[in-house]
């Protein structure tokens, strides 16, 4: 890590889908994950996020999609940029303004974009010099999956061992242009609920309560070995059916958490039932369901069916929007 001047710095973050989830903190002071994850970073969508220090200003100010940041949110910058102030040994207050050209209520992952985003242009602004590690290693304190949208196409981040955290990082798995015919049909369900735990808090509402949470985890490396391989062989046929295994074990575990974490809506339910019911027709499968912690469903399907499986699923009552996503490139410093 090197320093220089500067005072200002802007950075562009997409957000990611995850295909095998991050839930659950083994060591929540390192932002260490109980399990690796893999995720799709996608194109199109971007937070950009501009940090400037100002040593006139008595305290951090936050701009989020134009309007001033309060309680929760601030805060959850604030406290960011304290980490990145005591990495800097500055003390100097910010002024963030952040704005996503995608819905924020929309549940479209923008604290991974958001964070990524936050850590990109704070660091650069202070004339910190990061690796794309020592970047992800940072967003990851500010959401977890941030870590993840460093980087582009195929990203894995990997829980590790070792008990100081030395060997949990993410890294790119293979480039937005290795499966070029994969495509993310995103599916915006109306009156989605706004999320009222924050998922940090959620898992760990899991990890203490969910009787099935041992068993999510002892299965998930035989998961992720087969993920890693489908997608390193462009396998759809292999894919797809582990990418509705892995939602399903997530949803399970939330469902089972006491209280119980219910994130979707009846349409996100009938979306899940007519994408089983696609491939059943199909005798193949031709599209996998996926959800994080909100009510719209990502589902993953080839170029040549996308037309076809977009017609069925829209046209579903309680379906406002739908997006064509691809994968695509990490975060990048603009200008
Ligand atoms: C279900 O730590 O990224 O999306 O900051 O609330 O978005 P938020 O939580 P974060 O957890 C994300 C959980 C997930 C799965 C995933 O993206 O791996």
């Amino acid at each position: 890590m090197e320093r220089g001047p500067r005072l200002e710095a802007t950075y562009e973050a997409p957000p990611n889908i995850a295909l095998v989830k991050y839930w659950g903190d083994r060591d929540r002071e390192r932002a260490i994950p109980y399990n690796s994850s893999i995720s799709v970073t996608l194109d199109r969508l971007r937070s950009r996020t501009t940090v400037r220090f100002e040593p006139d200003l008595s305290d951090d100010r936050v701009v989020l999609n134009g309007e001033g940041a309060t309680g929760g949110p601030r805060d959850s910058v604030v406290r960011f940029l304290d980490r990145v102030r005591e990495m800097a040994h500055v003390t100097d207050r910010a002024e963030v303004r952040s704005r996503n050209n995608f819905p924020t209520a929309s549940g479209l992952a923008s604290s991974a974009s958001g964070f990524a985003a936050l850590a990109g242009a704070a660091t650069a602004a202070l004339g910190m010099t990061l690796s794309g590690r020592e970047l992800s290693r940072l967003a990851r304190f500010g959401s977890g999956s941030a870590s993840r949208s460093v980087f582009g196409g195929f990203v894995e981040w990997r829980a590790g061992v070792r008990p100081d955290g030395g060997d949990c990082d993410a890294r790119s798995l293979y480039g937005p242009g290795h499966w070029p015919s994969l495509v993310d049909l995103v599916l915006i369900v109306k009156a989605a609920p706004v999320k009222a735990v924050r998922s940090a808090d959620a898992m760990q509402a899991t990890v203490a309560t969910s009787p099935t949470y041992a068993r999510r985890l002892a299965e998930l490396p035989g998961r992720i070995r087969k993920i890693r391989a489908a997608i390193g062989a462009r396998d759809a046929r292999r894919l797809f059916p582990l990418v509705m295994e892995e939602c399903d074990s997530f949803r399970d575990v939330c469902e089972t958490t006491r209280p119980s974490l219910d994130y979707l809506t009846t349409t996100s339910r009938a979306l899940l039932a007519e994408v089983r019911s696609i491939n059943r027709d199909a005798g193949r499968p031709v599209a996998a369901y996926t959800h994080d912690a909100g009510a719209h469903l990502h589902i993953f399907t080839l170029a040549r069916d996308a037309p076809k499986v977009r017609r069925r699923l829209s046209g579903l009552p309680g379906v406002e929007r739908t997006m064509l996503l691809h994968p695509g490139p990490g975060g990048r410093l603009v200008g």
